[in-house]
Formats: structure tokens, sequence, C-alpha cells
């Protein structure tokens, strides 16, 4: 049995203004009709898991419980207080996986609550094939060809053959445009897809190797959890202290013991509007369109506003080829399709304007 372990603890900041702190994207219908993260528990039906362990932020809770509730299956939800990334949020759910559901040494599933993966069942076959590396105490990661030198992506080496698939020589998260540019030239390395699967206490003693004050502040934060109705809360001044680091840099770069599987299966981490412009449906001329939207010689944008339920107005475009407009109820945004990664910057200009 896997336990699933599902990260919803994102800030989803490169998709505003629709994806705002308090409702990010994880928990928005994008890319099908349920939420991204009901359908990350939706992918897991044809495999051997347990209920899932999902770890979020205390803001969200309300969201979380609801959306697993109308999901069908409520499983463990955990609480961070605040956010400190992905290698604290594993520790946590593989300590409470490991204590709370009496297994001894799980094998957890860890993945993130927004991606999209359109071809369940090569996901399904990925995850099956990873299971004998994982069992042998590896930290498998899912490896998908890269299309472009994104910058936003961790880049896995490969190496020699393994049973499940291939030895990973040198994981490197974010690399800058230029060294990407050359990874992607090799034909030697993966996007990381950004979902692992390991033992619980293979990751554990990783981290205790890599990041000992990552490890120590998780172990204390597991000090005094509590459970109140469907939460489970750790200790909050033990977790706030801390270090803020993804699983990516804390163990996956440091780690000497992974292995990557291939991955083909139609996946996209909708990290950006022009990733959501990939996987929408395009109504003619590559636009890809949502409310009252009039368009007159534009093509390839992405022009979502709100439906009329929502109060939505007209958007009418003239003349306008690779621009993404989102409009919203106290919100529009312009932006060119290169450039949509910087969307994030408005956000940073916004909380620091207050
Ligand atoms: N619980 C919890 N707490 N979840 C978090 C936190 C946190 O503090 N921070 C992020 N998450 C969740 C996000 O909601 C998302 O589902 C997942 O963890 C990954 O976080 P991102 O912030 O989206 O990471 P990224 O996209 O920059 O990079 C990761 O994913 C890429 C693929 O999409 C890395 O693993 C890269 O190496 C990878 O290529
Ligand atoms: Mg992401």
């Amino acid at each position: 049995m896997l336990i699933p372990v599902i990260m919803a603890g994102g800030s989803g900041t490169r998709l505003w203004p629709l994806s705002r702190s308090l409702y990010p994207k994880q928990f928005l219908p994008l890319g099908g009709d349920s939420t991204m993260l009901q359908a990350t528990l939706a992918r897991l039906s044809e495999l051997p898991v347990s209920a899932a362990v999902t770890i979020c932020n205390e803001e969200h809770r309300f969201i979380v419980a609801e959306q697993l509730r109308e999901f069908g299956e409520m499983g463990t939800i955990v609480l961070e207080p605040a956010g400190r990334n992905t290698a604290p949020a594993i520790a946590l759910a593989a300590d409470i996986a490991v204590h709370l559901k009496g297994d001894h040494d799980p094998l957890l599933l860890v993945l993130a609550a927004d991606h999209v993966i359109e071809d369940q069942v090569a996901f399904t076959a990925a995850v099956e094939q990873a299971i004998p590396s994982a069992e042998q105490g590896k930290l498998v990661t899912f490896g998908i060809v890269p299309q472009s030198a994104h910058t936003g992506y961790g880049y896995i080496k490969r190496g020699d053959n393994v049973d499940s698939g291939y030895a990973v020589n040198q994981f490197v998260e974010k690399p800058d445009a230029v060294t990407a540019q050359q990874y992607l030239d090799s034909d030697e390395y993966y996007w990381n897809s950004g979902m692992f699967l390991f033992k619980a206490s293979r990751y554990l003693e990783e981290l205790k190797a890599h990041r000992p004050d990552i490890a120590k502040a998780c172990e204390e934060s597991m000090q005094d959890v509590t459970k109140d109705l469907d939460f489970v809360r750790v200790n909050k001044e033990a977790f706030i202290k801390c270090p803020d680091e993804s699983v990516d840099y804390a163990v996956m770069e440091k780690t000497q013991d992974a292995v990557v599987v291939p991955l083909d299966a139609g996946w996209n981490d909708i990290g950006s509007w022009s990733a959501l412009w990939e996987v929408d449906e395009k109504c003619g001329l590559g636009n890809s369109t949502k409310g009252d939207v009039i368009l007159h010689d534009t093509k390839n944008c992405l022009v979502h506003g709100m439906s009329d339920r929502e109060g939505g107005r007209l958007i009418a475009t003239v003349g306008l080829d690779e621009i993404v407009i989102v409009d919203t109820k106290d919100a529009l945004m312009v932006a060119h399709k290169d450039k949509v990664q910087e969307v994030k910057k408005v956000v940073e200009k916004l909380k620091a304007e207050g």
C-alpha cells in the first residue's frame, strides 16, 4: 500500500489575479471540471493506495476539508501554521503517516496538488514501475522529457539503467537560462515533475543527513500534535522556527540515492498563464476563452472573463496576438504571453504596498 501525500500549501502567485492567497490555484477547477486538488486524488483510483495525507496551510483548512468531503474521502489533513515550503511539509507528512497510520515504514507517493496529467494510465504505470526501487530505499522522482529551457523546473541528469528507470547522476533545481539550455541540448536531462515515491524512513534519514536543522525543527513540531475535528495540528512555535526550503534543494540535489522514472503522460504543472493556455481547449486561431468574449483579428490569446453568475462583463479584443487577459471582480491583468512568469512580481509589489 502506498500513502499519497498531497502537497497543497503553495500560493500559486503566477496565476494572479485568479489565484489569490486566500484561494490559491490548487483549489480552482483549472484544466478540468473538478478542482486541481480533487483531480489529484481522482488520478489515484487505479493504484494500491490508502487514504491520503493532505498537507496545507492552516488558512485553507475549510476549503480543503470541503473539497475532500465533496471528493468523498477525507483522509488525514495536516495543517501547517505557516508555509515553510515542501521539505518540512513532506517531513511532517512522513512522520504523521508513520505515527497515525500504524504502518511501520510506508511508501509515500508525494504529489503536488496543482498538476494536470492527461493520461492516467501512463501515470499509473510509471508509479507502479517506481515501486521496486522505492522499496529498495531509493528516492524516486518522475522525469519529463523537457520541451524548452524553462528555468522554473528542476533538471535531472540520467545515469545508469536500474530496475525502475535510471540512477540520478545530477539534480539541479531551477538552473539559470544558459545552463538550462545546455541541459536541453545535451538530451541527457529530464525535468523534475515534482512528484516522488520513497519510504518515509528514507526521506527522513536523507533530510537529517543533509538538512539536520529542518529535520530537528520538524521533529520538535511533532512533539505535541493535536487532532481536532478533521485536522491534525503540529506545534506552532517549533514549526515557525523551521527554515523555509523545498525538497528539491534540501534533499534531491544532495542525495546520492535517487532514481528517475520517465513519465510521458501529458503532464503540465499549470505554473503560469501560458501553461494554462497550453492545456485549455482552443476555440479557433489558438485562442482560449472564458466568459463573455468577442474576439476580432485575435490569435493565440488567453482571454478569461467571469461568468454571468459571477457578474462578468463583456471583453472585446481587436488585433491581438500572444496576449493574456484575465478579468476578475477586483483586478484586471493584461500581459504578453512571453512575460507571464513575471506576474508574480506584481503580487510581490502588491504585498510590499500592503
Ligand atoms: N503543504 C505545503 N506547504 N505545500 C506546499 C508548500 C508549503 O509550504 N509550498 C509549496 N507547496 C506545494 C504547492 O502547492 C505545489 O503543489 C507543490 O508543493 C510544489 O510547489 P511549487 O511552489 O509549485 O514548486 P515549483 O513548481 O516552484 O517547483 C517544483 O515543481 C516543479 C514541477 O512543477 C520543484 O519540484 C521543481 O523541481 C519541479 O520541476
Ligand atoms: Mg509548481
